[in-house]
């Protein structure tokens, strides 16, 4: 007798979450390819750039140290959790104590799906803007929880109105996740945005999460608010920070949270059930690129901004409406009239070879729009625009 039970049959929590954008991506890059086209990958946000040589001389380093070969340690080094305080401090005037406001993390998207695991239950709710980054709203999905997507519109500079969430979901709310400099909009928050979300989070008993992936990624001298400046952020709330993008360290899998320490310790608690904590020797090669120059920085978003012009500009002379953004690796676009977002991505893939993301990678409310990820020089980007050009496509 057979049995009825279906061996591969996948849990409910991982059935509800649709598939991540840039594994579709790869399926339509590999099909155009198959037909023969060269792509021009500018669908992932990964950093094409090498980490700064420095950082890797400091690893080779950190790797001979035999003390580095051991367990790392959940909470992370001593001397790592300082540097991270000590950046803090210089970068933001922000005082945090390096023993409970600071935990380093294998990159920002592991903290960020494993601290929903701490607090929500089946039933709850997360606040989300929509679109977001995906990773914003998974771990409350695997958690059994529920979303409140709030619509960022184009009518007010992408900035979410948190009033919008239903009252039957904000009874259930238990934290609010955003992200600015925004990905996938590239859309920035005044700090009075920030100030408003800080309000109405310590209204609500929300846990509060901001993602600060981008704090340096910014242009034309705009500087990114942190949400640990904002008076009694600290009392609710946390914000995460990446390696990846502004030391080009994204497969190094380097990132840090910072703020509120009753938060980060049950983020702490979960990862000591799944992982072991960050490599040592990164830890040390992570720690001495805090210490880099401002000119490092510097020079990486003077290579963004002329990355950026060259992309909007070509846009703009193909017709499509498209802003000059102050931040972030991303410029966030408006298809053609008329178009999906996912058709018009699948179509210019199939045409050019020229691989961009489809708004509504990133939720329900990206339709109508693509994101160009920088990740390549200027000429490239250039012929990417030319393909465009060539094969009739504008707005
Ligand atoms: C908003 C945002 N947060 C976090 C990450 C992931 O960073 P990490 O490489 O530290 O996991 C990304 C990556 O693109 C991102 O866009």
């Amino acid at each position: 007798m057979t049995s009825t039970i279906d061996r591969f049959a996948i849990a409910n929590r991982l059935a509800g979450i649709p598939p991540y954008a840039t594994a579709q991506l790869e399926v339509l890059r590999a099909a155009a390819e198959k037909k023969g086209l060269k792509c021009i990958d500018l669908g992932i946000g990964s950093p094409d750039q090498p980490t700064p040589p420095e950082v890797v001389e400091r690893m080779i380093a950190a790797l001979r140290d035999p003390s580095n070969h051991r367990y790392p340690g959940f909470k992370g080094k001593e001397s790592f959790r300082k540097a991270i305080a000590d950046w803090y401090g210089r970068r933001y005037g922000v005082d945090l104590d390096p023993r409970s406001e600071v935990l380093p993390l294998i990159g920002s998207k592991e903290g960020l799906a494993k601290l929903a695991l701490a607090f929500i239950n089946p039933g709850d709710v997360t606040i989300a803007p929509d679109p977001s980054y995906p990773v914003h709203h998974r771990g409350t999905l695997l958690a059994g929880g529920e979303l409140a997507l709030v619509p960022m519109r184009p009518a007010r500079e992408f900035l979410p109105d948190w009033s919008e969430v239903p009252a039957s979901q904000l009874a259930r709310a238990r934290m609010l996740f955003y992200n600015f400099p925004n990905n996938p909009t590239a859309a920035v928050a005044p700090r009075e945005f920030h100030e408003d979300t800080v309000a109405f989070a310590r209204k609500r008993d929300l846990i509060l999460v901001h993602d600060l992936a981008y704090a340096e990624l910014a242009f034309d001298g705009y500087r990114p608010t942190s949400l640990l400046e904002i008076p009694g952020a600290k009392d609710v709330g946390v914000e995460f920070h990446t390696m990846s993008k502004t030391y080009n360290m994204a497969g190094w899998r380097t990132g840090f949270v910072v703020g509120n320490a009753r938060i980060i310790e049950q983020l702490y608690r979960v990862k000591t059930n799944m992982d072991y904590g960050l490599f040592g020797a990164i830890q040390d090669a992570a720690e001495f690129a805090l210490s880099l120059p401002q000119s490092h920085v510097d020079a990486l978003v003077a290579l963004y901004q002329r990355r950026r012009d060259v992309v909007v500009d070509g846009l703009t002379q193909l017709g499509f409406p498209v802003i000059r953004p102050k931040a972030t690796m991303y410029v966030w676009c408006p298809v053609p009239p008329g178009q999906k977002a996912y058709d018009f991505v699948a179509d210019t893939i199939d045409r050019t070879g020229v691989v961009f993301t489809p708004g509504t990678g990133f939720g329900d409310g990206g339709e109508g729009y693509f994101r160009v990820s920088l990740v390549a020089d200027e000429p490239v980007l250039q012929e990417a625009l030319d393909r465009l050009r060539q094969a009739g496509i504008h707005y």
